[in-house]
Formats: C-alpha cells, structure tokens, sequence
C-alpha cells in the first residue's frame, strides 16, 4: 500500500513539474509554449537561439552550453563518412543529443541545401534543378518533388531546406540563374505554394516534412550585368511587378523561413534593409517565421563586427547564419542587448519566431532522425518522380523530322562530354557546394538511359564524337560543367571549343544530328542550330537521366516550354519576354513537340506558314485564328504560328501574317 502511495505522489509530483513546464506540454498552444519557456530563458539563452553555426564549427558540448538554436551543413559540410543517408542520422542525432543536454532541452533545428532533392547526400534522388522545373511548369509535380524530398531529409534527421530559391534571373550570366524557375515571376507564382506545401504540409508535423526557406529576398535575380551579389536597380514598382510575385504564394503557404539576399537594391545592401525586412516582408505580408541571414552575408555591411550585427538584427533579421564566428557573435549580441543598441523586445520577437517553427516542426517531442525513412531515400518510388519530372522538364527547340527516334533497328551513335557523367547532368549543390564532374552519386547518366531504352538498335559511344560515320544518326550531348553562385558568372555563354571539335567530327559523317545540351542557362548556339537537325535544352536533369530517353524514344512527347528567352547572341543579354526590342532565337514559352513540329519543306517562308504549303497567306491567318477560338486545325505547326515572338499564339500573330500577306508589313518579328 505504502508503495503505491510513493508512485501516486511521484505521479503527482511529475504531473505538476511538467504542468508548471508548460513549454514541454505537447497539449499546450503553441503560443503559450513559445512564452512560456521565453520567460525562462537568460539573456545568454537567447542570443544562443538566434545563432547558426556550421557543424564543422562545433565541439561537443558547445551546442548545450551555449543554447545554439542551429547548425548548418554548408553546401560542401558533408556526414563524415557520407556514404548513406543513416550517416547523416548518426550525426544528426549527436547534435541533437548535444543540444537536448542544455538547461532547458531545446532542440537545435538543422538546415540544408536541398534544393533539387537533398543532393548533399550519396544516394539520394537528385531533380532537375529549378530551372528545368520551370521549364515543366507543373505544380502537382512540385507538391510531389517536395514531399519526396522532405521524406530523404527528415530520414537524416536534418529538419529544415534553405529552398525554394524563388529569384527570377534576369541575365544569363549571373551564375545563380540555374536556380530560378524562370526569367517571369508567372512561373515561380504558379509553382512555389505547392512546392512548400510538398515540403512542409499544411501542419509540418507526422515526421516526414520539415520547414522550408523562401529566398533569396530579394531581387537577387536582378542586379546588373548579372553580378552574383550585385546591386539591383530599379524602382519600387519594378520590383514589386517583376520580383516580389513568387514569394506571395510562399507566403500564403506558411513557408516557415526567408533568407536574406546578399545582393543589394539601390546601393543598400538587404542584410541591412529595414524596410525589405521589417516592413515589406513582416508587416505588409505579415511573414510569421523567421528571417536568417546567408552565409556571413552581415560581413559584407560596412563597419565593425558589432555595427553589422546591429544592423542586420535592428533590420529584422532573426538568426544569424554565422557559422564559423558564432561564439564572437554571440558575446557581440549580449552585448548589444546590454547596452541597449538592440531593443530586448527585438531580441525577445526573433526568438518567439524562432521557437514557434521548433515547436511547430514537432521538435520537442519528436527530436531525432525519423529512420522508418531511411530505406526510402533514392528508392525506385522517388527515383521515379526525378524521372518524370526530367522529362517534363526537356524543351524540344528544333526538330526536321528526326525526333521521335526509333530504338528498334540500325545504329545510334552518342559523343559528347556530357553523355555519361552523372556530376555534370546534375550540376553544383550535389554531394559538394560546386558539385563536380564524375561519377559522384548512383544514378543514370543520359547514356545508360538511352542503353536501356533502345530494344534494336545498336548503340556506340564516344565522347570525341569520331567514328560517327555509318551510324544512322548521332546525339551529341554537350553544354556546361558544373558551378555554383560567383564561380558560375561567364560573360561568354558560347559553345566551348571542346564541345565544336566533338560536332565537327559528328558533322563529318555526314548524319542526322540531334544536340542535347546540358546546361543552367541558354547557351549561345547560332552558329551552329543550322547543321542541328533537332535540338533539345536538357538543363540539368539530375540522377534519372533515363528521362531524356523516354523522350527522344518517343515514349513520352515533349511538354517543357522556354522558361528563359534564348538569346542569339552575348550582346543581346539581359533579354526578357516584354522587352519592347525583343528579337531571340527563341521566345520565352517556345517549345515543340514531336507531335507538332511536322517536318519544314524546301522554300518555307519559316515563321507565318503554319500549314507549311511554302506559302505565307490567308490560309495560315485562319488556322492561327482558328487556333486561337481553340478550334485546333490539323496539320499545324505550331513553331511558326508565334509570328511577334511574344511566346504566346493569338489573335494578334494571325493579323500579322494578314499584313504581310497585304504587304504592309515584310517580316515578322
Ligand atoms: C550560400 C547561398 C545560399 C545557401 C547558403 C547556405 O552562400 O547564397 O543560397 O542557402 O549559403 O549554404
């Protein structure tokens, strides 16, 4: 009797311990964990909350003792070893046993650039990189490339994706344009809500999602010439029409995080820009997560260490990702506290917003690696959305009736330096922050994907592009190799010399040529489309390369659409749907399809004889018109219906072709 009585007290007495703990009662409100465990911490607690440090920068002990609200994995800060994802969760899990040990238990949130699949990790499933996704422009596909995703980073335990980046890149030579989803807001608009939706759910609890990053705000895609890290100018409408739209249906997403843009807008620098943060992104779309700070981008703000920190805090910057001068950093914030240059309601709103997505995310209760996950991470099931996504994602430019291949007889003949390397389909962000080429994760390159796919036909491979010669046609894969951020700027986005050597021995065999250039951006091809006989943009696909082949095979029909105008040369750059002199190769939203794009007879007149009889006339204005009340006519080709370039088909290019006809007008745009 005594004995129960001992455990009924001992009972009672957690109970109470507990109750009067409400931050560790699940059953409590959110809002009453955040002040309850707020009004507990010291000072000392809070400016540790607010701090990111990068893992390599941190020894055991340090995360308790100094109340370190998270960790990053910058973009090369990989599990040591990373062979699987159950490193990650191995490591994942020490930290967060490190942080749970502080004085008050609270979990430290981990983040990541998983921003096409979690590529940091080996074996997992790496997407097409946004630019590609843009190119798809299909949001189920997004809710679902997000869902998988989060499932391979909760399986680490890492708790947090800086992505979606949501630029919109505005010249091609800025080396981030590969991580916009296109040069018009419409696309990041149409896909962010359910990409974020895919990655955090409508709750972020059940241990399969984790809190996302609307970045990099803002106007990072538009600084001149395309400077990564430059200044933006334009007006406060420019920026609201051209950079602001992608972010709003992030926002209404509940996207749990923004990351400040290192660029500037204006000559102010956005780490410091109160109005962007405090009253843009806080106050007029009230934003209730919270703001960080990129990689030591308060460095990059005049004064000392203290005046940076000052400024980008006093501007509505949360968490500081500081991740090798956390500690300095943290002494610098006490102390700016102390001496009441930062307000402590400033301090004490950072770390409300900072502790309601740790409380949101589940943290609390549920603090480690979810490692029912692990056996899904680079699963056939997830390999095969990146495949379907790949693709979705091929925008078919030029085609004289060469695509669809046949895979069941006669011979293929594939060159190319970006044929069979995994590290060069997948670009920079995977395994390291500039990725590279090689065979760096398992996966599919474009060559073994045409090898499966083809059931007849003999296939060769070689990348010098000789012995082209008695094949019945060549597919020369070329474009980039991989880069990340700065090291990605080229003022020269020509073919490489490399990449000509390889055509010009495929063109000395005298047979059907069809390029597949893999690339983060447009690549200046003039010169050389006319000896092309079909040409397609591949971006940069990621593992499943097999989804090219589906496509060049005919067993899907190609749907991507130009997120980007194509420029046809270096001078014309920056070029963007609704210039008013807008003259591209090709048009923002072009793209063909096997389907449509029905062979160009001798003597075409190109652009306006959408009935290809070789004749520009009133027949083609009807069809367009017809077209345009959507009464699809038969035998129309829809690549030279777009006859002002504006990358949309309607009333207005039907009228034009009725004045060339009448001569009043020439030519065509
Ligand atoms: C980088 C990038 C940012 C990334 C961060 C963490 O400098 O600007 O996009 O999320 O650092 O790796």
């Amino acid at each position: 009797m005594k004995k129960k009585i001992i455990i009924m007290l001992l009972m009672l007495l957690s109970i109470t311990i507990v109750w009067s703990q409400t931050y560790l009662d699940p059953n409590a409100s959110i809002e009453a964990r955040v002040s309850d465990l707020l009004s507990r911490m010291t000072l000392d607690e809070k400016c540790g909350q607010m701090l990111q440090a990068e893992k390599n920068a941190l020894n055991q002990g340090d995360l308790a003792n100094y109340c370190i609200g998270s960790i990053l994995s910058g973009a090369s800060s990989t599990a040591e070893p990373n062979n699987t994802a159950s490193d990650w969760a191995d490591m994942y899990d020490n930290f967060q046993q490190d942080a749970l040990n502080g004085r008050l238990g609270i979990p430290v949130i981990y983040g990541v650039d998983a921003v096409h699949g979690f590529g940091n990790v080996y074996g997992s499933t790496v997407f097409p990189h946004n630019i590609g996704l843009g190119a798809a422009r299909d949001p189920d596909l997004m809710e679902q490339i997000g869902t998988v995703t989060a499932r391979e980073v909760a399986a680490t335990g890492v708790d947090w994706t800086f992505g979606p980046c949501l630029t919109v890149p505005r010249d091609e030579r800025w080396g981030r344009t590969y991580e916009g989803f296109g040069e018009d807001p419409e696309i990041g608009e149409m896909l962010a809500q359910k990409y974020i939706l895919g990655f955090q759910g409508t709750t972020l609890q059940g241990g399969e999602k984790i809190t996302a990053t609307a970045k990099h705000w803002i106007a990072d895609g538009g600084t001149t010439n395309g400077i990564d890290q430059g200044n933006t100018v334009c007006t406060e409408a420019v920026l609201r029409q051209i950079h602001l739209p992608p972010y709003i249906p992030a926002l209404n997403a509940g996207v749990g995080t923004a990351m400040i843009s290192f660029s500037s807008w204006n000559g102010t620098k956005c780490h410091e820009y109160s109005y962007l943060i405090n009253e843009m992104l806080k106050n007029e779309f009230g934003f209730k997560g919270f703001v960080i700070s990129d990689y030591n981008g308060i460095q990059q703000l005049s004064g000392t260490y203290s005046d940076q920190i000052r400024k980008s805090i006093n501007a509505g910057i949360d968490m500081l990702m500081e991740p090798n001068s956390w500690q300095s950093c943290i002494s610098n914030l006490r102390t700016l506290v102390n001496n009441g240059q930062i307000p402590q309601s400033r301090i004490d709103d950072a770390v409300s917003r900072i502790l309601r997505v740790k409380f949101k995310l589940g943290l609390f209760e549920n603090p480690y690696a979810n490692r029912n996950l692990l056996n899904t991470v680079g699963s056939a099931a997830h390999r095969a959305v990146a495949r379907e996504a790949v693709r979705k994602s091929l925008v078919l430019l030029k085609n004289e009736n060469v695509l669809p291949l046949s895979g069941n007889s006669g011979s293929i003949f594939v060159a190319g330096k970006n044929a069979d390397n995994m590290g060069n389909q997948c670009g920079a962000w995977t395994i390291s922050w500039q990725g590279e080429s090689g065979d760096i994760t398992p996966g599919t390159t474009i060559l073994e994907g045409i090898r499966e796919t083809v059931t007849g036909a003999r296939v060769t491979y070689n990348q010098s592009g000789s012995g082209a010669a008695g094949h019945d046609v060549a597919i020369v894969v070329i474009g980039e190799t991989p880069y990340a951020e700065g090291r990605g700027y080229d003022t020269d986005l020509s073919l490489t010399q490399d990449d000509i050597s390889v055509l010009n021995n495929v063109y000395s065999a005298h047979i059907p040529v069809i390029v597949v250039l893999v690339s983060g951006r447009p690549m200046i091809v003039t010169n050389q489309i006319d000896n092309w006989d079909g040409f397609v943009a591949a971006w940069l696909p990621g593992t499943e390369g097999r989804g090219v082949a589906d496509v060049l095979f005919g067993d899907y029909d190609f749907t991507g659409k130009l997120p980007c105008t194509w420029p046809r040369t270096m001078s014309q750059i920056p070029i963007n749907v609704g210039d008013s002199s807008y003259d591209p190769l090709f048009a923002y939203n072009y793209g063909l399809s096997c389907s449509a794009s029905t062979p160009a007879p001798t003597g075409t007149t190109g652009p306006g004889d959408v009935n290809n009889d070789g004749s520009i006339d009133i027949v083609d204005a009807l069809l367009i018109a017809q077209y345009y009340v959507d009464l699809n006519p038969p035998n129309f080709d829809i690549s030279r219906a777009d006859t002002n370039c504006n990358g949309n088909i309607d009333i207005v290019d039907a009228l034009l072709i009725a004045q060339y006809y009448v001569g009043l007008i020439e030519k065509f745009c």
